[in-house]
């Protein structure tokens, strides 16, 4: 049938259909139950903040800030953006709620919408979702190195397989002192041909020139001096001990001097789980330390780390990698009614059904016999009850299982039938007993 839609979804959003997004609560389920074994809590926050919450946190030199945010203006002149990101909200809303004056450390869970303008391809989104965990009110490398084997764990449960951990330290802003000059030394020689944000970045925020998606930037700093290279001795102790933990959690990992992240906030420690099965955006999820983030946006000082998974990236590899996932239940049992006086029963006995977490299923559309049969077999209905006026005086019906033909009396006596639907899911699902 040809369409008339008023309009498509706005690029770069998904729907989810039924069976995903049956697999995906799966998945979901399992990625907090993980979580809760760690003893992270659950927290949800908005979907939009003031701007102002993001600018100076994320970085006013991001791309996410300068190109990616999703800012408008609401009735009261305010101004407002779609979260961009998870970890600076849930900053926001541990302080505002005083969950810093808690027991340390906090340890925070969250999946979350997120919203970025950017060029929508396979693994990339305008509007995402993040499976994020934030731990504050530590700066202890084995908070650093729990973080990441819980990440490792998630992917470990889930089935996937391939991943490789880079991890790196950014430092602090003492070990970037020197880092900045010499950075900038480099970047200066090839100033010419930066892309006119960068040349702008040179002088606000060296680092993030590292970060810049341009083919010509990214060639250019491919040979940049690495912050690795000059960590003070506090930093260097701490990123010692993160991959000596990691070694003795046997979690394998690799170094890679130049993840430097595309958010402002991180010190030290900074980490990505990488895939190379699902194209160019192969980053299944990162975070690192953000000591200083805290007190940026509260006053408060604090440590934390934390990280954030592509919830759609998750479900991609599991598909590519072909990890079987559950299938939603289908209908166990189908009850088909011939007249009103037998409408009225089917609705009746499918209620009873349900309180015992049945599927069950009848006619709501005002099929006949014949048409609601062919429904039962579309849906594949396990069981099916066919009542007539036979069927209605005597109050015993067929239950016929639809896959083996076989039939046997059921009562339709409310009672009794509710007592048949206590056996009938186990039937479905192992077979008759013998009793
Ligand atoms: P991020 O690296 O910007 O970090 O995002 C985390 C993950 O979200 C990425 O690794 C990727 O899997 C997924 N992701 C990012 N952008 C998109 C997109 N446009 N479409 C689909 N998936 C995407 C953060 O956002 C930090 N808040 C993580 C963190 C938590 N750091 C500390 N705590």
């Amino acid at each position: 049938m040809k369409m008339n839609l008023i309009t498509n979804g706005a690029k770069g959003t998904q729907d989810v259909l039924p069976r995903d997004s049956f697999q995906r609560s799966f998945v979901e389920k399992l990625l907090f139950d993980i979580a809760q074994t760690y003893g992270f809590g659950q927290i949800r926050t908005p979907v939009f903040e003031h701007t102002e919450l993001f600018n100076k946190s994320v970085g006013e030199t991001t791309d996410v800030v300068q190109k990616e945010m999703y800012t408008f203006k609401d009735k009261g002149d305010r101004s407002i953006t779609l979260r961009p990101e998870g970890t600076t909200p849930v900053v926001r809303a541990m302080l505002e709620n005083g969950l810093h004056n808690n027991a340390l450390p906090i340890k925070l869970s969250y999946l979350m919408s997120c919203y970025r303008y950017e060029k929508p391809q396979a693994g990339r989104y305008r509007e995402f979702n993040q499976f994020g965990a934030e731990i504050f009110g530590s700066e202890d490398p084995a908070a650093d190195a729990e973080l990441i084997s819980m990440a490792n764990d998630m992917f470990n449960r889930l089935g996937i397989k391939g991943l490789t951990l880079e991890i790196n330290s950014i430092g602090c802003p003492k070990c970037r002192e020197k880092y900045y000059s010499k950075l900038k030394e480099y970047l200066e020689s090839k100033k010419a041909d930066l892309c006119p944000n960068c040349v702008d970045r040179l002088s606000r925020n060296p680092m993030r020139v590292l970060d810049c998606k341009s083919p010509i930037c990214s060639e250019i700093t491919k040979d940049a001096p690495v912050i690795l290279d000059f960590l003070c001795e506090e930093c260097s102790d701490h990123f010692e001990k993160v991959k000596s933990y990691l070694n003795q959690m046997q979690i394998s990992f690799k170094i890679n001097p130049k993840i430097v992240r595309g958010l402002d906030y991180y010190t030290k420690t900074v980490f990505e789980f990488i895939s190379t099965e699902i194209g160019a955006q192969g980053a299944l999820g990162g975070g690192g330390r953000y000591d200083g983030l805290v007190k940026l946006i509260g006053g408060v000082d604090m440590p934390a780390i934390g990280f954030g998974l592509g919830f759609e990236r998750i479900m991609l590899i599991l598909a590519k990698q072909q990890v079987s996932l559950p299938e939603p239940e289908k209908c166990t049992i189908y009850i088909a009614g011939l007249g009103d006086e037998a409408k009225e029963m089917a609705l009746k006995l499918a209620c009873i059904a349900r309180q015992y977490s049945i599927n069950a299923q009848c006619d709501i559309v005002g099929r006949g016999l014949k048409a609601q049969m062919k429904f039962a077999d579309k849906i594949e209905a396990a069981f099916s009850i066919v009542i007539g006026e036979d069927e209605l005086k005597t109050q015993i019906a067929k239950l016929k299982n639809m896959k083996t033909g076989e039939t046997r009396e059921i009562s339709l006596d409310a009672e009794k039938f509710g007592d048949e639907m206590m056996g009938i899911d186990l039937e479905n699902r192992f077979g008759k007993s013998d009793k």
